[in-house]
Parts: C-alpha cells; structure tokens; sequence
C-alpha cells in the first residue's frame, strides 16, 4: 500500500474543511443571554433572543469596534453595550438611540443550528450545502442527548478521528478481541463516510458466545465521519444500540477541542425519560472506554502514515476522503483596535 504523502487538507493548520463544527452547548446559552465564542482567531458572540432562536455574530460593533458579549439580549436583537446600538439576528443594525433612523449597516450574521443539545457553526462559504452530523440509524427520528464530556488533544481533530478505525490498536491498546472489518460508504452525496463492520464476534470462548447470541449478523460497529471533524459510532446488541457523537474543532495552537454528545432516541413520558437518562449515562461509560488508553498518544503523536498495510486501509480511506473534501481558508485575525 503506498505512503499517504503531500496531503493538501488532512491534518492542515491554515485551512479548514467546509462544514458543521461544534459552538457552545445549547444549555451554555439561555434565553436573552449573549455568550462570546473563539473559533480558530475569530471572535464571535452566540445570543438567543426572547423567541428561542440562536443567532452567531462576529463580536465587534461596527460602530468603534465593542465586544458585542458585553451587550444584552433585547427581544431578539442585541444592543451594544458601548452606545447601544441593536443588531438583529442577521446582523442588521435597527436601533441607534441617537439617530432617528438606524444606519444600514450590519454586522457578519453566521449560519447555526441546534442540533443533539449543541449549537453547531457553519463554517464554510455561502449556505450551508448539507445536514448537521447525525447518526445515520437515527436520521429523522427525534433524540434525547446531552453533552457528556469535554476534552483537548494535543493535535488535529482529523489524527483523532481516526482512532474509531484504527482497527490494529483495538487489539494494542484496548484488548478488544474481536478483529473488525471496516466496510466504507459514502452518504450525502460524498459528504459524509461511514463504516460499518462486517465480522461476527469470535466464538472461541465461552463468555464471546454468550455474547455473540445478542447480534444476529456482525458486531455492530458503524461509523459516520462529517468534515473529518465529526465522528458517530453506533455500538450495542441488535435490541438495543447506543450512539456516541465525537465533536471536535481545530485551535489556533494546533489541538483539537471537542465534546462528547451521547444520543439515544426520544422515549416518551416519564418512565421514557428516566430510561432514556439511564441509557445516556451507559453511553457516557461506554464514550470513556473509547478515549482511555490513547490520551498519551495524542500528546505526542507527529502524524505521518509512511508504512500502511492492509489492517490501515480503513485509515487510508478517511485520510483520502478528508483531502477531496472542499475547504476554505480560516487563516486571518480580525483586527481589534482595543488597548
Ligand atoms: S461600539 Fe457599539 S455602539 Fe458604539
Ligand atoms: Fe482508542
């Protein structure tokens, strides 16, 4: 198999895929309050007005340049706090107390959506072209989530996406018995990958067979990855699957910032919700299982994949689907004349 070499996109610390990232958990922002969020060198204001929407801005007042997180919510828009100017959810300017009429100007409205409890950025130029990550068993159906854990790793978010399929460290550094076969498939039209395994669990001792009684076919082990950033995997018997959402975002120092959402599907009145907790809480323990053991190499890790074999192929076939995926370039500082 030959070295994965020269890669324009995978791994790049001036470019960023086209695509949905993480924001601030929904809960981070409650009704008619303004949070500041840094993306990359961006500074941004994420406010949701009295009708429950969210709304991102770029953080300075094109008046003389106040951070906007300093303002307050007024019904859906927000007023700087400096000389109060209000900006609506598009960025429009419809308020100068001192004018009769507000001037036309605006400040940068950015696309967000709300989706499994988090607040999720288009990053990308014009509208958004595809869905918020999802976990394709879940497309269409309403879920309960939550925002289980927050982590930094010491490099690209794509280098720790691709720990969900590096089926040889399974065996390494997770003792996992089980040899996977990772099947890939494009969905969205190429947007999105996904993997699912195709081996069934071994039945060389007794405990496996027990197991092994609980999944009709393979083990299941699907995968989807968004932007190279996002990462779904979907584990659990046929009667019951549990559903991990790995966010992650690249830092201007080169790390990757990310939440675990842990997501199952929307159970109903009372007895549903206290399941649907006891479930999340599993998936959460599960999620854990995932990040133990590779912390360490992600502290030190200099990706570079010289030598891949056949057991790297799944790995070959993400790095290879990120570096076709569109990016666009997110390197530049937004001036700040403040002391
Ligand atoms: S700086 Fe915002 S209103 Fe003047
Ligand atoms: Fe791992």
């Amino acid at each position: 198999m030959p070295a994965q070499t020269n890669l324009a996109v995978f791994g790049s610390k001036d470019k960023i895929i086209e695509g949905w990232y993480w924001a601030i958990a929904s809960a981070e922002v409650a009704n008619k309050t303004v949070k500041p969020l840094k993306f990359l060198d961006h500074e941004l204001v994420v406010f949701r007005g009295e009708n429950g929407k969210v709304n991102v801005l770029d953080a300075y007042c094109p008046h003389m340049g106040a951070h906007l997180a300093e303002g307050r919510v007024e019904g859906n828009d927000i007023r700087c706090l400096f000389h109060y100017w209000k900006f609506d959810g598009k960025g429009e300017c419809t308020d100068i107390p001192c004018l009769p009429k507000p001037l036309k100007i605006a400040v940068k409205a950015w696309h967000a959506e709300e989706k499994y409890g988090m607040v999720w950025l288009w990053v990308g130029d014009g509208v958004p072209n595809q869905p918020v990550p999802f976990v394709p068993e879940l497309k269409d159906i309403e879920t309960d989530a939550v925002v289980a854990n927050s982590f930094v790793k010491n490099c690209h978010p794509h280098v720790v996406m691709i720990n969900a399929i590096d089926v040889q460290h399974f065996a390494s550094v997770h003792n996992l018995p089980v040899k996977l076969n990772l099947v890939p498939n494009d969905i969205e039209g190429g947007k999105a990958l996904v993997f699912a395994n195709s081996t069934r669990i071994p039945t060389e001792k007794w405990w496996l067979r027990a197991i092994g009684r609980f999944y009709d076919k393979a083990l299941t082990y699907d995968l989807s990855y968004w932007n190279g950033s996002n990462g779904t995997v979907t584990i659990g018997p046929d009667f019951l699957h549990f559903h991990i959402l790995f966010a992650l975002r690249p830092t201007a120092d080169g790390k990757a910032e990310g939440r675990t959402l842990v997501i199952t599907k929307k159970r109903s009145g009372f007895v549903g919700a206290v399941v649907n907790r006891i479930l999340l809480g599993i998936t959460y323990v599960l999620g854990k299982y995932f990040a133990k053991g590779d912390t360490k190499i992600f502290q030190t890790i200099r990706f570079e994949l010289k030598h891949p074999i056949a057991q790297d192929a799944a790995i070959m076939r993400f790095v290879q689907h990120v570096d076709r995926l569109p990016h666009v370039s997110w390197g530049f500082r937004q001036p700040n004349m403040g002391g």
